[in-house]
């Protein structure tokens, strides 16, 4: 059984963005059906394929300075409590819904914990240990004690019913939870988001043992699972082409960093990260061109390396755009935890012993980080009036544009204004979804 530890800092990035992430989007579902004429229930579902205990035993930086605090949650209670939101958001917004959870967990030990910790928070009388998912009444969290790669077909049955909405977490620790035909067949249906830990820092290490022969069964079976991921081998050939110097690689590496340049162990890390993170962003977009693909890098709290990604994917313009700014923050989050922690270790008590002056919030604020440029109203303009010039359209065609950059929903709107103040651009009052635009 996994053992209760404490939130790494990254694992505490994760659940912020899963936790916003769950707010943007019930959100923008509701609000898009609040003038909706069928006035039919809506449902929500949540699924949490990899589940864990459901708690973490504090921060890390909490249990470096020994101090004793209370448990944290993780993803499956993360869920559940955003969907319980949801319901009062909906209420208010005089949309008729129902919400379910349904959170798997494959080890027996940790299963029952996971029992243990949902009745902790309150929930023992909404479970229901069943896989007939059609039997779930309104509010009820299924759990499920089995691999989840293994019932993607029940689980579709359930989540991909009319008038339905789901969010799909695929969490593992390695690369044997995300075989390519149990994630394609989630991530490409409609009406379905989905987060997907790509556990980067395996990787490197799986492809340094693709390149030697004669593996043992077992180390076979890990290269293995990474092809299962990517659904081909081809991602054994970056490794191949990096280890061998492959001089067309360098060559083009070279055009991009300049002639005179030599690598260093870091950059060549950094190259081959960077070529990894594309093949499994093509493999992703491959399986459906209308999906929207957002990522993120995130560290180990203590090394300067990615430890994992994160890929979410949506159909949903609007989402694509609230992702961005969801990431965007979570790597200033980053930023702080990693800090914070890193002051925080090197002024601790050594283990065991109480901490005599722990260090206070405001002795633990980060220098201002170097935030990276946000584009201008004049680029977004120039994008927009570009496609949309002599056109009359609504704020959905925009957003569909709009999907694969990295603007900010607000960073649009603002262009927009902006447009209008520059006689570019009539529309009525705010830009909302339904506003007609005219482009001159
Ligand atoms: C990284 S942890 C999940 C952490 C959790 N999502 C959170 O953020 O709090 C992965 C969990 O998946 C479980 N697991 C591993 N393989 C599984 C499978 N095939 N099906 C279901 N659960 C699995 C492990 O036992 C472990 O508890």
């Amino acid at each position: 059984m996994a053992d209760l530890r404490p939130r790494d800092t990254q694992t505490k990035v994760k659940h912020e963005i899963l936790s916003q992430y769950l707010d943007v989007w019930g959100g923008i579902i509701i609000g898009g059906l609040k003038n909706s004429k069928r006035k039919t229930q809506k449902h929500f579902i949540y699924v949490d394929c990899f589940s864990y205990l459901g708690k973490y035993s504090g921060e890390k930086e909490d249990s470096v300075q020994n101090k004793s605090v209370d448990n944290i949650y993780g993803s499956p209670i993360i869920g559940v409590m955003a969907l319980d939101r949801l319901v009062n958001f909906a209420q208010k917004m005089g949309v008729n819904i129902r919400v379910n959870s349904v959170l798997i967990e494959k080890d027996k030990k940790t299963y029952e914990e996971l029992i243990k910790t949902l009745s902790e928070a309150g929930f023992s009388n909404r479970l229901v240990e069943i896989t007939d998912f059609h039997n779930l009444s309104s509010g009820q969290i299924a759990i499920v004690n089995a691999d989840s790669t293994t019932i993607a077909n029940k689980l579709l049955a359930y989540t991909t019913q009319p008038d339905t909405w789901a969010f799909y977490l695929i969490d593992p620790y390695g690369p044997s939870g995300i075989p390519r035909n149990f994630v394609e067949k989630i991530i490409r249906q409609e009406r379905h988001d989905v987060m997907i830990n790509f556990i980067y820092e395996d990787l490197p290490r799986k492809g340094g043992l693709a390149l030697k022969e004669n593996l043992k069964p077992e180390l076979k079976q890990q290269v293995d699972n990474w092809s299962n991921a990517f659904g081909s081998e081809d991602w054994i050939n970056i490794v191949r082409v990096l280890s061998e110097q492959d001089n067309k690689f360098i060559e083009n590496a070279e055009k991009e960093y300049g002639n005179e340049h030599q690598f260093t162990s870091e950059e060549i890390a950094d190259i081959k990260e960077q070529k990894f993170v594309e093949s499994y962003l093509e493999v992703l977009s491959s399986i459906d061109s209308s999906l929207a693909i957002k990522l993120v890098n995130l560290k180990f709290s203590d090394k300067d390396r990615t430890i994992f990604y994160l890929f979410l994917t949506t159909h949903d313009a609007n989402g694509a755009l609230a992702l961005n700014e969801i990431l965007f923050n979570a790597k200033l989050l980053e930023y702080e935890l990693r800090y914070r922690l890193q002051l925080v270790k090197r002024t601790a008590p050594p283990p065991g012993q109480p901490h005599l002056f722990p260090l206070q919030d405001n002795e633990l604020i980060p220098p201002k980080p170097e935030s990276p440029s946000r584009p201008t109203n004049e680029e977004i303009g120039k994008v927009l009036m570009d496609r949309f010039s002599g056109q009359q359209v609504t704020k959905k065609d925009i957003l569909k544009e709009l999907a694969n950059t990295f603007y900010f929903r607000s960073e649009v709107d603002k262009a927009l204004r902006y447009l209008r103040k520059q006689n570019l651009l009539e529309f009525e009052g705010n830009p909302r979804q339904y506003t007609s635009f005219t482009f001159h």
